[in-house]
This record gives C-alpha cells, structure tokens and sequence, in this order.
C-alpha cells in the first residue's frame, strides 16, 4: 500500500498516459492535469516554439517547474511527459508527491501512434523508429526505477488498459480519503 497524494503517469511518448489518465482520473474522481499542458500555460507558447526558442534543456527547466508545481497538489493524476524521468531530481518528486504507474508500450504501438505528429520537436526530420528505440533503451530503466507499477499496455486499447489499471489500483494504491468509485 502506498499513501501517495496523486498518481503519476510515465511512460514514453504514445504510450497513452493522457487518454488512460483521463479515463482513471475520471474512476477515482481525481483531477487530471498535464505537465505539458502546464508548460505550454505558464509560457503562453507551444512545446515545438519551446524547443525552438530555448532548446531541450530550456524546455527540461521549464517542465521541471511545472512538474513541481502540479506535484504540490493533491488528489490529481499527473500525465508527465516521454523525458520527465531524465531528471533525477523529477524522480525523486515523483516518488516523494506520487503513486507512479509506467505505461510500457514498444516501438511499434509507439510508432503506430505518433508516426506522423507535428507537435513533438524530438521526432521531427530524423528516423523515428531509430529515435524511439534510442529512447527506450536510455529511459526504460528510469521508468522502472521510479515506479511502483508496470503496466503493459501494449495490446491494450485506452478501455481495456483502464480497466487492468483500475483493478491493480484498487488493490495497490491507497489514497487517504479516495475509494475507487
Ligand atoms: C517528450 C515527450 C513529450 C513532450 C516533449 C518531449 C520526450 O510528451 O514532453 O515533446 O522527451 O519524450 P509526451 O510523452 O506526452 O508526448
């Protein structure tokens, strides 16, 4: 059992931590919130024009505040973005403020959803199945460090990902005050 005040989803790109967060927040009336939604509000700018404007570590500094601020609340689900966990010192918050769930989806499903967007500066005019698999390989390790559960979605739609997260939270995660519904 964990009494953590919020949950947070990681996970890499595409892996469906906005559509399932939502879905779950909605179960467990949580509040969902997104650290990128965050970023784009409290800079009144697009991630794309973030990454233009500053580059990667500009954008890192900038999702780190946000991820603090959102993380300072409580009763929420918290989708983070693809490379929140590169941070060590978002790791800890998350630990600390946090139930983290990682939603672990390859390459392919990962490709399959975000193959042709425009609004993730870190996919654009490169290979994408090489950068995700890159990805992966850096972050997979820091996704499981800092979670308490896995989930494998890869073959799960938002639905039936939802349902298994529900289950497994019910049993898992304990929020003072929140019953699954
Ligand atoms: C990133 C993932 C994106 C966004 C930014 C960088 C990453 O969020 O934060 O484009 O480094 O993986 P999503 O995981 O919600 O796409």
């Amino acid at each position: 059992m964990n009494p953590a005040p919020n949950l947070v989803m990681v996970g890499p790109m595409g892996a469906g931590k906005t559509s399932i967060g939502r879905r779950i927040a909605e179960r467990f009336s949580l509040d969902f919130v997104d650290v990128d939604h965050a970023v784009i509000e409290e800079n009144g700018a697009s991630i794309p024009a973030i990454f233009e404007a500053v580059g990667e570590a500009g954008f890192r500094a900038r999702e780190h505040t946000a991820l603090a601020r959102l993380l300072d609340g409580e009763g929420q689900v918290v989708a983070s973005g693809g490379g929140a966990v590169l941070d060590p010192a978002n790791r800890a918050l998350m630990r600390e403020r946090g139930f983290v769930v990682y939603l672990h989806v390859g390459v392919e499903t990962q490709l399959a959803r975000v193959g042709r967007d425009r609004n993730r500066p870190l996919l654009q005019g490169v290979d994408r199945r090489e950068v995700l698999t890159r990805l992966l390989e850096v972050r997979d390790p820091l996704y499981r460090e800092v979670a308490d559960l896995v989930l494998d979605a890869d073959r799960l739609t938002p639905g039936e990902a939802t349902a298994a997260l529900v289950g497994r939270l019910a049993r898992e995660w304990q929020r003072s005050g929140v019953d699954a519904a």
